[in-house]
């Protein structure tokens, strides 16, 4: 299958138009690039369960706070459109700028509730720039399915919220986190990460397991469940926790003391440089 590369807006019209005439399910995978297996596991599942995939990648400026890394976030065009023709991905769609953001662009997307809490809270302005990106995309794309990863949780959360209170006709999925075989959750900035710094990066998935294990094993307790995970990371002095809570799944509330229904440990923290996030679910066995 070859690849298509979509810039221009009219292209991706007919690129549409010809799916619309057949009747075909598209599915939608919108990226920043630097795609790792994590991405690719999205193309490979939006593949299983449309007709036609597209992904566009677009590094967002607007949802990058100043001092952070914009500028040298990875662009790795070439080898991105390699791994998405192998992962069976019909067309990737690469808007200008100025299709995106034209100079006279006025309007924005705010989920009032959420978007200052949790990485918003370290990130002012972050989820504006995501939410009304993703609403572009969308607007333009037309997809009938979309799929975002579960390891940004807050942002697939916001997303499912907007596309919901907005009435935007198409479906959100959230797929689960690829990890690297030591546990480390996938993330286009891991190649930032130094081989000194890594096993400190391992502790957070490791101490995020060991709270799932212990609610498995029937703990709802929320403070021992964080204890957990605090207790493993603070073995590493060079990780500096941001925040590190239990939220209900949905609607992203803190849990309370006892834990009630499914519920998701999220926690982000600072490695030198690095900024990581990480988060596993609470599924009550049925
Ligand atoms: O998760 C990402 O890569 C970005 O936040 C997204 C959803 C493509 C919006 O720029």
């Amino acid at each position: 299958m070859t690849l298509q590369t979509i810039v221009e807006t009219a292209a991706l019209d007919a690129f549409r138009l010809s799916l619309f005439s057949g009747g075909k399910k598209l599915a939608f995978v919108p990226t920043m690039g630097a795609l790792h297996e994590g991405h690719l596991a999205l193309v490979k599942q939006a593949r299983q369960n449309a007709d036609s995939v597209i992904v566009s990648i677009f590094v967002n400026p607007t949802q990058f706070g100043p001092g952070e890394d914009f500028n040298r976030y990875p662009r790795t065009l070439t080898e991105d459109a390699r791994m998405l023709a192998e992962a069976g991905c019909d067309a990737v769609f690469l808007p200008n700028i100025a299709t995106i953001y034209p100079e006279d662009f006025q309007t924005w997307i705010h989920n009032e509730s959420l978007e200052n809490q949790l990485c918003g809270a370290s990130r002012p302005g972050h989820f504006r720039g995501v939410l009304t990106v993703v609403l572009k995309l969308f607007n333009l794309v037309r997809p009938d399915v979309a799929y975002f990863g579960k390891k940004d949780y807050q942002q697939w959360r916001l997303i499912e919220k907007m596309v919901a209170d907005l009435n935007v006709p198409l479906k959100v999925i959230g797929s689960e986190t690829v990890r690297e075989p030591d546990g480390l959750a996938m993330s286009s900035r891991n190649r930032y990460l130094k081989p000194e710094q890594r096993p400190a990066a391992v502790a957070i998935s490791r101490g995020v397991k060991a709270a799932v294990e212990k609610y498995k094993a029937g703990e709802l307790g929320s403070q021992v469940l964080i204890s957990t995970v605090a207790k493993e990371i603070a073995l590493q002095p060079a990780i500096a926790v941001e925040y590190l809570t239990i939220r209900e799944q949905i609607s992203l509330a803190p849990v309370g003391d006892s834990i009630k229904g499914p519920a998701v440990i999220l926690l982000a923290a600072r490695l030198g440089d690095l900024r990581l996030i990480d988060n596993m679910e609470l599924n009550p066995s049925a």
